[in-house]
């Protein structure tokens, strides 16, 4: 290959990109912890594999002390690599506000349209009922993460952080795996 060629650039950077392009996403894991069970307690939460192609992720946590009228949360992803190791994004956020203007917070934005549409969290504050995230699919999150963003494959961590009136009450973290 001769890299003196000018013309052969374009080629080699489309070749290497194309490489790195996700084909499939996976669940590999999902674990919900609740840090203050008087505030909020996880229900269930899980991942069910009915067969090799229809795979789902399903939460519930029970809020107790509605309504809620503030609401922060902070969204790592992280890469494995030696361990898993920050990896692009690290975003806080301000619940409320974030979900009256969804689209002044383009990363957020983009991490909730991984699952909003599966949850019952789609509206403005105040929240006076329990959470939940119905049958999220391997599929539909497929569908998400290629369409918007091609990620280099490898196993990622994605940690979410809820605080409500600043104190942490759940930590949700979702394992998954892009190939
Ligand atoms: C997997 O399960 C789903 C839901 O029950 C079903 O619609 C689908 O046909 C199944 N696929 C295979 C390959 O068995
Ligand atoms: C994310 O950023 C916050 C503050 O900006 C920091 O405290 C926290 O340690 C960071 N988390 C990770 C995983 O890097
Ligand atoms: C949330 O609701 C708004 C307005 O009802 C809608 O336009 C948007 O598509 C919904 N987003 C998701 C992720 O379901």
């Amino acid at each position: 290959m001769r890299f003196e060629n000018v013309q052969a650039v374009p080629i080699i950077l489309i070749i290497c990109f194309l490489s790195e392009i996700v084909s499939r996403v996976e669940f590999t894991n999902i674990k919900c912890i609740s840090h203050d069970l008087e505030f909020a307690e996880v229900e269930y939460c899980y991942l069910k594999s009915v067969n090799r192609s229809y795979k789902y992720a399903s939460m519930k946590t029970k809020l107790y002390k509605t309504p809620i009228n503030d609401a922060t949360v902070n969204l790592a992803v992280f890469k494995r690599m030696s361990g898993y190791k920050p990896f692009l994004y690290n975003v806080t956020v301000d619940g409320c506000k974030f979900l009256k203007h969804k689209k002044s917070y383009p990363v957020a934005n983009y991490l909730y349209s991984l699952f909003g549409s599966h949850s019952n969290m789609n509206h403005s504050c105040p929240y006076d009922h329990d959470i939940i995230v119905d049958k999220l699919t391997t599929d539909f999150l497929n569908s998400q993460v290629t369409k918007v963003l091609p990620f280099p494959e490898g196993d990622y961590l994605l940690k979410t952080k809820w605080f409500v009136y600043g104190i942490l009450r759940v930590s949700i973290n979702v394992y998954i795996t892009l190939s």
